[in-house]
Protein backbone atom coordinates (compact mmCIF):
# COMPACT_ATOMS: atom_id res chain seq x y z
CA UNK A 1 0.00 0.00 0.00
CA UNK A 2 1.40 3.42 -0.84
CA UNK A 3 2.14 5.75 2.22
CA UNK A 4 0.70 8.63 3.04
CA UNK A 5 2.64 11.65 2.91
CA UNK A 6 2.19 15.93 4.14
CA UNK A 7 5.03 18.22 2.21
CA UNK A 8 5.35 21.93 2.78
CA UNK A 9 6.36 23.29 0.22
CA UNK A 10 7.55 26.71 1.88
CA UNK A 11 8.54 28.95 -2.09
CA UNK A 12 10.46 31.97 -1.00
CA UNK A 13 8.61 32.50 2.01
CA UNK A 14 9.54 32.58 5.55
CA UNK A 15 12.12 34.19 7.60
CA UNK A 16 14.55 32.94 10.29
CA UNK A 17 11.81 34.72 12.94
CA UNK A 18 8.84 32.52 11.42
CA UNK A 19 10.92 29.43 11.45
CA UNK A 20 11.63 29.19 14.77
CA UNK A 21 8.06 30.25 15.96
CA UNK A 22 6.84 27.21 13.16
CA UNK A 23 8.90 24.85 15.06
CA UNK A 24 7.97 26.02 18.49
CA UNK A 25 4.45 26.03 17.58
CA UNK A 26 4.44 22.67 15.90
CA UNK A 27 2.70 19.82 17.48
CA UNK A 28 2.77 16.22 15.24
CA UNK A 29 1.39 12.99 16.67
CA UNK A 30 1.98 9.56 14.74
CA UNK A 31 5.12 11.15 12.93
CA UNK A 32 6.16 8.21 10.81
CA UNK A 33 8.70 9.92 8.63
CA UNK A 34 5.86 10.88 6.39
CA UNK A 35 6.07 14.46 7.17
CA UNK A 36 8.00 16.82 4.88
CA UNK A 37 9.77 20.50 4.67
CA UNK A 38 11.13 21.90 1.68
CA UNK A 39 12.27 25.28 2.80
CA UNK A 40 14.43 28.10 0.59
CA UNK A 41 17.53 26.68 0.19
CA UNK A 42 19.73 29.21 2.28
CA UNK A 43 17.18 27.79 5.14
CA UNK A 44 18.11 24.38 4.71
CA UNK A 45 20.63 23.69 6.89
CA UNK A 46 18.85 25.83 9.76
CA UNK A 47 15.53 23.99 9.37
CA UNK A 48 17.34 20.54 9.55
CA UNK A 49 18.59 21.61 13.19
CA UNK A 50 15.01 22.32 13.86
CA UNK A 51 13.01 19.69 12.40
CA UNK A 52 15.43 17.01 13.67
CA UNK A 53 13.38 17.07 16.92
CA UNK A 54 9.88 16.95 15.70
CA UNK A 55 11.25 14.19 13.34
CA UNK A 56 10.46 16.35 10.39
CA UNK A 57 12.52 15.37 6.88
CA UNK A 58 14.05 18.58 5.16
CA UNK A 59 14.19 18.34 1.28
CA UNK A 60 15.08 21.21 -1.36
CA UNK A 61 12.47 22.66 -3.95
CA UNK A 62 14.91 21.88 -7.06
CA UNK A 63 18.00 20.56 -7.74
CA UNK A 64 20.99 20.34 -10.17
CA UNK A 65 21.24 17.90 -13.28
CA UNK A 66 24.89 18.11 -12.40
CA UNK A 67 27.78 16.67 -10.26
CA UNK A 68 29.77 19.32 -9.07
CA UNK A 69 31.70 21.79 -11.03
CA UNK A 70 31.39 25.34 -12.62
CA UNK A 71 27.56 25.64 -12.40
CA UNK A 72 27.01 29.22 -10.47
CA UNK A 73 23.87 29.13 -8.33
CA UNK A 74 23.36 25.73 -8.38
CA UNK A 75 21.73 22.89 -5.91
CA UNK A 76 24.27 20.06 -5.70
CA UNK A 77 22.16 16.92 -4.39
CA UNK A 78 25.43 15.76 -2.65
CA UNK A 79 25.40 18.79 -0.69
CA UNK A 80 22.15 18.39 0.05
CA UNK A 81 22.47 14.60 1.04
CA UNK A 82 25.48 15.82 3.41
CA UNK A 83 23.86 18.20 5.38
CA UNK A 84 21.36 15.53 5.99
CA UNK A 85 18.63 16.38 3.34
CA UNK A 86 16.05 14.12 2.23
CA UNK A 87 14.31 15.18 -0.63
CA UNK A 88 13.80 17.13 -3.62
CA UNK A 89 10.48 18.76 -5.46
CA UNK A 90 11.15 18.47 -9.17
CA UNK A 91 9.83 20.09 -11.94
CA UNK A 92 7.86 22.29 -9.82
CA UNK A 93 4.96 24.31 -11.88
CA UNK A 94 6.95 27.30 -11.06
CA UNK A 95 10.01 26.11 -12.35
CA UNK A 96 8.40 24.80 -15.58
CA UNK A 97 6.19 28.50 -16.04
CA UNK A 98 9.29 31.10 -14.71
CA UNK A 99 12.36 29.33 -15.66
CA UNK A 100 11.65 27.53 -18.20
CA UNK A 101 12.28 23.87 -17.27
CA UNK A 102 11.64 21.32 -19.78
CA UNK A 103 10.28 17.72 -19.56
CA UNK A 104 13.77 16.43 -20.88
CA UNK A 105 16.02 18.89 -18.01
CA UNK A 106 13.69 17.79 -15.33
CA UNK A 107 13.91 13.72 -16.98
CA UNK A 108 17.97 14.54 -15.67
CA UNK A 109 17.13 15.89 -12.41
CA UNK A 110 15.13 13.05 -11.44
CA UNK A 111 17.51 10.66 -12.58
CA UNK A 112 20.76 12.73 -10.64
CA UNK A 113 18.33 13.05 -7.40
CA UNK A 114 17.85 9.06 -7.39
CA UNK A 115 21.28 8.16 -8.21
CA UNK A 116 22.51 10.28 -5.35
CA UNK A 117 20.17 8.48 -2.70
CA UNK A 118 17.36 11.63 -2.39
CA UNK A 119 13.99 10.99 -3.20
CA UNK A 120 12.56 13.24 -6.02
CA UNK A 121 8.98 14.27 -5.78
CA UNK A 122 8.33 14.78 -9.98
CA UNK A 123 5.40 17.73 -9.84
CA UNK A 124 3.00 17.56 -12.54
CA UNK A 125 0.04 19.49 -13.65
CA UNK A 126 -1.74 20.97 -16.15
CA UNK A 127 -3.06 24.17 -16.62
CA UNK A 128 -6.19 25.49 -17.24
CA UNK A 129 -6.23 26.19 -21.09
CA UNK A 130 -5.34 22.63 -20.52
CA UNK A 131 -7.98 21.50 -18.51
CA UNK A 132 -10.50 23.02 -21.01
CA UNK A 133 -9.16 22.18 -24.46
CA UNK A 134 -9.54 18.49 -22.64
CA UNK A 135 -6.29 17.81 -22.55
CA UNK A 136 -5.72 16.88 -18.49
CA UNK A 137 -4.88 13.41 -18.49
CA UNK A 138 -2.29 13.73 -22.25
CA UNK A 139 -0.29 16.44 -20.27
CA UNK A 140 -0.21 15.09 -16.97
CA UNK A 141 0.58 11.90 -18.47
CA UNK A 142 3.26 13.58 -20.94
CA UNK A 143 5.19 15.24 -18.04
CA UNK A 144 5.03 12.17 -15.89
CA UNK A 145 6.51 9.83 -18.80
CA UNK A 146 8.67 12.14 -20.40
CA UNK A 147 10.22 13.09 -16.81
CA UNK A 148 10.70 9.05 -15.35
CA UNK A 149 12.58 8.05 -18.82
CA UNK A 150 15.10 5.72 -18.24
CA UNK A 151 14.27 5.95 -14.53
CA UNK A 152 14.54 2.32 -12.49
CA UNK A 153 13.77 2.10 -9.28
CA UNK A 154 14.53 -1.16 -6.55
CA UNK A 155 11.54 0.19 -4.02
CA UNK A 156 8.53 2.39 -3.61
CA UNK A 157 10.67 4.75 -1.75
CA UNK A 158 12.98 6.32 -4.02
CA UNK A 159 10.20 8.48 -5.98
CA UNK A 160 7.17 10.36 -5.57
CA UNK A 161 4.64 11.71 -7.61
CA UNK A 162 2.64 15.41 -7.27
CA UNK A 163 -0.03 16.39 -9.14
CA UNK A 164 -0.81 19.92 -8.64
CA UNK A 165 -2.99 21.31 -11.06
CA UNK A 166 -1.63 24.69 -12.02
CA UNK A 167 -4.95 26.54 -11.60
CA UNK A 168 -4.80 25.44 -8.26
CA UNK A 169 -1.65 26.28 -6.96
CA UNK A 170 -2.50 29.32 -4.99
CA UNK A 171 -5.90 30.68 -5.84
CA UNK A 172 -7.79 29.04 -2.92
CA UNK A 173 -9.91 26.99 -6.30
CA UNK A 174 -8.95 23.13 -5.64
CA UNK A 175 -9.80 20.49 -7.59
CA UNK A 176 -12.74 18.19 -6.67
CA UNK A 177 -11.92 15.17 -5.03
CA UNK A 178 -13.47 13.40 -7.69
CA UNK A 179 -11.34 15.40 -10.58
CA UNK A 180 -8.20 15.06 -8.82
CA UNK A 181 -8.93 11.11 -8.03
CA UNK A 182 -9.85 10.95 -11.52
CA UNK A 183 -6.19 11.92 -12.85
CA UNK A 184 -4.54 10.41 -9.78
CA UNK A 185 -5.96 6.97 -10.74
CA UNK A 186 -4.60 7.47 -14.57
CA UNK A 187 -1.37 7.94 -13.16
CA UNK A 188 -1.71 4.96 -10.92
CA UNK A 189 -2.71 2.75 -13.69
CA UNK A 190 0.45 4.43 -15.63
CA UNK A 191 2.87 3.79 -12.28
CA UNK A 192 1.73 0.23 -12.51
CA UNK A 193 2.37 -0.28 -16.29
CA UNK A 194 5.20 1.54 -16.07
CA UNK A 195 7.39 -0.23 -12.45
CA UNK A 196 5.00 -3.68 -12.40
CA UNK A 197 4.67 -4.56 -8.94
CA UNK A 198 6.34 -1.56 -7.47
CA UNK A 199 3.35 0.90 -9.19
CA UNK A 200 0.67 0.45 -6.44
CA UNK A 201 3.09 1.84 -3.81
CA UNK A 202 4.18 4.50 -5.15
CA UNK A 203 2.78 8.13 -3.11
CA UNK A 204 0.98 9.96 -5.55
CA UNK A 205 0.15 13.75 -3.84
CA UNK A 206 -2.26 16.03 -4.44
CA UNK A 207 -1.25 20.12 -4.62
CA UNK A 208 -3.59 22.94 -5.13
CA UNK A 209 -5.03 25.17 -2.62
CA UNK A 210 -4.53 22.04 0.05
CA UNK A 211 -6.33 23.16 3.93
CA UNK A 212 -7.06 21.64 6.95
CA UNK A 213 -10.93 22.51 5.77
CA UNK A 214 -10.49 20.11 2.33
CA UNK A 215 -7.82 17.71 3.46
CA UNK A 216 -10.08 14.83 4.41
CA UNK A 217 -11.86 14.62 1.66
CA UNK A 218 -9.12 14.80 -0.86
CA UNK A 219 -6.73 12.09 1.19
CA UNK A 220 -10.05 9.89 1.16
CA UNK A 221 -10.16 9.53 -2.33
CA UNK A 222 -8.33 5.43 -3.38
CA UNK A 223 -5.08 7.12 -5.42
CA UNK A 224 -4.84 10.49 -3.38
CA UNK A 225 -1.74 9.92 -1.01
CA UNK A 226 -0.94 12.82 0.23
CA UNK A 227 -0.27 16.62 0.07
CA UNK A 228 2.09 19.00 -1.43
CA UNK A 229 0.97 21.62 0.47
CA UNK A 230 2.33 25.46 -0.40
CA UNK A 231 0.38 28.58 1.80
CA UNK A 232 -1.30 26.11 4.35
CA UNK A 233 2.08 24.93 5.50
CA UNK A 234 3.50 28.30 6.46
CA UNK A 235 1.60 28.28 9.46
CA UNK A 236 2.50 25.43 12.46
CA UNK A 237 -1.79 25.01 13.74
CA UNK A 238 -2.31 24.56 9.53
CA UNK A 239 0.36 22.31 9.18
CA UNK A 240 0.22 20.18 12.20
CA UNK A 241 -3.66 19.72 11.80
CA UNK A 242 -3.08 18.68 7.43
CA UNK A 243 -0.04 15.79 9.05
CA UNK A 244 -3.02 14.90 11.46
CA UNK A 245 -5.14 14.01 8.68
CA UNK A 246 -3.19 11.55 7.05
CA UNK A 247 -3.42 9.31 10.09
P1 LIG B 1 -0.79 26.23 -2.54
O1 LIG B 1 -1.04 25.17 -1.49
O2 LIG B 1 -0.40 27.54 -1.95
O3 LIG B 1 -1.87 26.29 -3.54
O4 LIG B 1 0.53 25.74 -3.34
C1 LIG B 1 0.57 24.46 -3.85
C2 LIG B 1 1.95 24.18 -4.33
O5 LIG B 1 2.38 24.71 -5.33
C3 LIG B 1 2.77 23.26 -3.55
O6 LIG B 1 3.91 22.89 -4.25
Amino acid sequence: MAKTYMVGNWKMNQSLADIENFFSDLKLSHNQNNYWIAPQTLHISHVLKLAGDKGVLVGSQNISDQDHGAFTGEISSDSLMELGGHFCLVGHSERRQYYNESDEFINKKVLKAIEKGLVPILCVGETLAERDAGKTIEIVLGQIKAGLDSVQLNNESELLLAYEPVWAIGTGKTATPAMAQEVHGKIREFLAERFGEIGPDISILYGGSVKPANVSELLAQADINGGLVGGASLKAADFSALCDATN
